[in-house]
């Protein structure tokens, strides 16, 4: 239940993030004319980044926002979740490559699919690989992870694949934290 509950307070928070955003670009309409001649990209890169406040998510659960049309997953990590995708060898790996965009070519480390040091946020598009459905999480699969049901690939807890037809480790997006319980993606 409780993780119904830190879901649904979450929500909240973003929808409260997207309504200021959107005041934000209200509130600069007058200047409009002047900032549209300078940077004609202005409105696109307001829409292309969200905030979002994860203070409600607890270890072990996960958060999924939508963002440019597709979901993204914010999970939590356990101490367990953890130490499985750091044990993991590379060379048992289907996609060596982070997939991550925030770190182009660097190996699929666990260490290089995480957004802190500890390992403990693991941001990704939720889509699979394969043919785009959305992955099944909160540890579905063999290894632990993600389930895609559409073929079966199955991930592990760093979201790498590790068996099925899904090519590609899921996509990791431009992601940062801007303050200890705010996620910025894009
Ligand atoms: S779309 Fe996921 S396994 Fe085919």
């Amino acid at each position: 239940m409780s993780n119904v509950d830190d879901h649904a307070g979450t929500r909240r928070d973003f929808l409260y993030y997207a309504t200021a955003g959107a005041g934000a670009v209200a509130a600069g309409a007058a200047g409009w004319t002047l900032v549209n001649q300078m940077n004609p990209s202005a409105d696109v890169q307001a829409l292309s980044s969200i905030q979002v406040d994860v203070s409600g998510v607890q270890p072990g659960s996960q958060l999924t926002v939508k963002w440019l049309g597709k979901p993204v997953f914010i999970r939590r990590r356990t101490p367990e979740e953890i130490e499985a995708g750091r044990a993991v060898d590379l060379g048992e790996l289907i996609d060596q490559g982070a997939e991550n965009a925030n770190k182009p070519d660097e190996p699929a480390t666990d260490e290089n699919r995480t957004m802190d040091e500890a390992g403990e946020w693991l941001v990704m598009i939720g889509v699979c690989t394969h043919l785009g459905c959305v992955p099944i999480g909160d540890g579905a699969g063999d290894f632990g992870g993600w389930f895609c049901p559409c073929h079966g690939s199955h991930y592990d807890t760093a979201g790498r694949i590790r068996r099925g037809p899904a090519p590609q480790n899921l996509h990791i997006p431009v992601a940062e934290f801007v303050n200890e319980t705010t996620i910025k993606l894009g």
